[in-house]
C-alpha cells in the first residue's frame, strides 16, 4: 500500500482532508469512492444536448458566513455573484419565498405595513395559542396561522415526508421563517455564489495534487488495495460513508429520506423564469422544479433548449442514496450506539454527512473537515496526540 492516509468518500469532507494532508503535511493520500466520479453529492456535469451545467444530485447553492471556509474555497475557484431566490406556485399564482411581506400582501390582497402584517399573523397564529402542539400540523398553525400554513407549508411538507403532517412529530420544525419586509433572498450569509466554471472544476482542483491518488468505482467494504481488510490498522482512515453500514447495521438501520430527480430537456429558451419553483399544492406529486440555466445567467447558454428537473421526495430504502437524516428518537438512540462503537475504532475517524448522520451544507462539511484536520490528523502526524 502506497499511502499514509486513506480517505473513504470524495465529497467535500473527504477532499478537504485529503487536500490539507497532502499540501500541508506532504502525506500520500488515497481517496476512495464507490461512485464513478469525485465530489460526492455536489458533483455536476454539462447536460449532453444543451451544455447546461446540471447538479446531478439536486441543486447546490454555496453560501457561508465562515471567513476561514470562504478563504479556503477561494483557493480553488472564483464565485459568481448569484443570489438564490425561490418562488412558489400556489393555486395558479406565483409568490415569493420564503414567506415575506410580498407573499403576505399578495396572498391577502392587501397593502399592509410590516406592523399590520405582524399583527395579522399573530392573530391568526393565536388560534392554537397556549396549547402544546403534538403534531407538525398544529405546530405550523401555531407558528404562522392557518391560512399561510395551509397554502405554503402543509402539503409541501406532506410531500417531502410522504406523510400527513398530522402524523408527523411537531419537533421536525422549530420555526417557520416569516420576514416582515420585502427581502426574498433565500440565504442570509455574508458570502454566496456559484463556482464560476462549475462544481466539478472546483472539486477536481482540490484533488489535483501529486500526493493524492483518487480511486473511483471502489467500495471500501470490497477487497482491494485500499479496501477495509487491507488498510485497517495499517494507516489512519477517514471514513465519510454511512456510519451504520460501517458496523454492518449492528444497531439497526438509520432512516433517511431520498429524492428522485426527473430530468427533461425542453425545446424552449426559458421554462419558468427562475432557478427554483416550489409546488406546495397537493395536486402536483413533485415538490419543486429546478431550471439549471438560471443558476448561471452570465453564461452564453443555447436559446434553443432548457433543462428542468422535477424533484420528488420519499423515504430511502436499502440501495437508495441516503440524502437527509430522518432523525426520529429511535434514530437518535441508534446513533448514540454507533458513536460508542466508533470510539472503539481507534485508527478510524468518522466525518461528513453520512459518517455523522447529520445534514451538512457544503460549507459546514468543509469547516468540520478543517477542524478535524487541525485537531486530530495534524497532531497525529506531527508528534502530537496519536489517533490509536
Ligand atoms: P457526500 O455525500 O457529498 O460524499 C460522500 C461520498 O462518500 C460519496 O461520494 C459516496 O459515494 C462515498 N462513499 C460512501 N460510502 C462509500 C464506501 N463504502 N466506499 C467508498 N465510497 C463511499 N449543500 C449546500 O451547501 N448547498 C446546497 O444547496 C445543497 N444542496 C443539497 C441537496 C441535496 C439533495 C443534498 C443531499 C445535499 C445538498 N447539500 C447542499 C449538501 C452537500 O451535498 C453535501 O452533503 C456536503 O457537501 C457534505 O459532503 P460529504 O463529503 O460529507 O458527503
Amino acid at each position: 500500500m502506497n499511502a499514509d492516509l486513506v480517505v473513504v468518500g470524495s465529497g467535500f469532507f473527504g477532499l478537504t482532508i485529503a487536500e490539507r494532508a497532502a499540501t500541508e503535511l506532504g502525506l500520500k493520500v488515497a481517496v476512495l469512492d464507490r461512485r464513478h466520479h469525485i465530489g460526492g453529492n455536489a458533483y455536476s456535469e454539462n447536460e449532453a444536448q444543451t451544455g447546461i451545467e446540471v447538479h446531478r444530485y439536486g441543486a447546490h447553492l454555496f453560501h457561508t458566513s465562515n471567513e476561514r471556509v470562504w478563504d479556503y474555497v477561494n483557493r480553488f475557484t472564483k464565485f459568481t455573484s448569484y443570489q438564490h431566490k425561490v418562488y412558489t406556485s400556489h393555486k395558479g399564482e406565483v409568490y415569493p419565498m420564503p414567506i415575506n411581506l410580498g407573499t403576505i400582501n399578495q396572498f391577502f390582497r392587501s397593502a399592509m405595513s410590516p406592523t399590520e402584517a405582524k399583527a395579522l399573523i399573530a392573530e391568526q397564529a393565536g388560534e392554537l395559542a397556549g396549547t402544546d402542539p403534538q403534531n407538525l400540523n398544529d405546530k405550523g398553525i401555531q407558528l404562522i396561522g392557518r391560512p399561510l400554513y395551509e397554502a405554503f407549508i402543509k402539503h409541501y411538507t406532506g410531500k417531502q415526508w410522504q406523510t400527513d403532517p398530522k402524523d408527523l412529530p411537531a419537533e421536525i420544525i422549530s420555526r417557520l421563517p416569516v420576514r416582515y419586509n420585502y427581502d426574498n433572498r433565500y440565504f442570509n450569509d455574508t458570502y454566496e455564489g456559484l463556482p464560476v466554471d462549475g462544481y466539478t472544476a472546483w472539486i477536481e482542483r482540490m484533488a489535483d495534487h501529486p500526493n493524492i491518488e483518487v480511486v473511483l468505482n471502489s467500495d471500501f467494504f470490497d477487497d482491494g488495495e485500499y479496501g477495509r481488510s487491507s488498510v485497517l490498522g495499517q494507516v489512519p482512515v477517514i471514513y465519510t460513508g454511512p456510519v451504520d453500514r460501517y458496523f454492518d447495521y449492528a444497531e439497526g438501520d438509520l432512516s433517511w429520506r431520498t429524492i428522485d430527480l426527473e430530468e427533461e430537456v425542453l425545446p424552449i429558451e426559458d421554462f419558468q423564469g427562475c432557478s427554483v419553483m416550489n409546488y406546495p399544492d397537493a395536486d402536483a406529486a413533485f415538490t419543486r422544479i429546478h431550471e439549471f440555466r438560471h443558476f448561471h445567467p452570465e453564461r452564453d447558454y443555447t436559446k434553443d433548449a432548457t433543462v428542468i428537473m422535477r424533484e420528488f421526495s420519499r423515504f430511502a430504502e436499502k440501495g437508495d442514496e441516503p440524502y437527509y437524516p430522518v432523525n426520529t428518537s429511535d434514530d437518535r438512540q441508534k446513533l448514540l450506539a454507533y458513536r460508542d462503537l466508533a470510539k472503539g475504532e481507534k485508527s478510524v475517524l468518522f466525518g461528513g454527512r453520512l459518517g455523522t448522520y447529520k445534514y451538512l451544507d457544503m460549507h459546514m462539511a468543509i469547516g468540520s473537515a478543517l477542524s478535524m484536520f487541525d485537531n486530530k490528523i495534524k497532531p497525529h502526524f506531527t508528534g502530537g496526540a496519536k489517533l490509536e
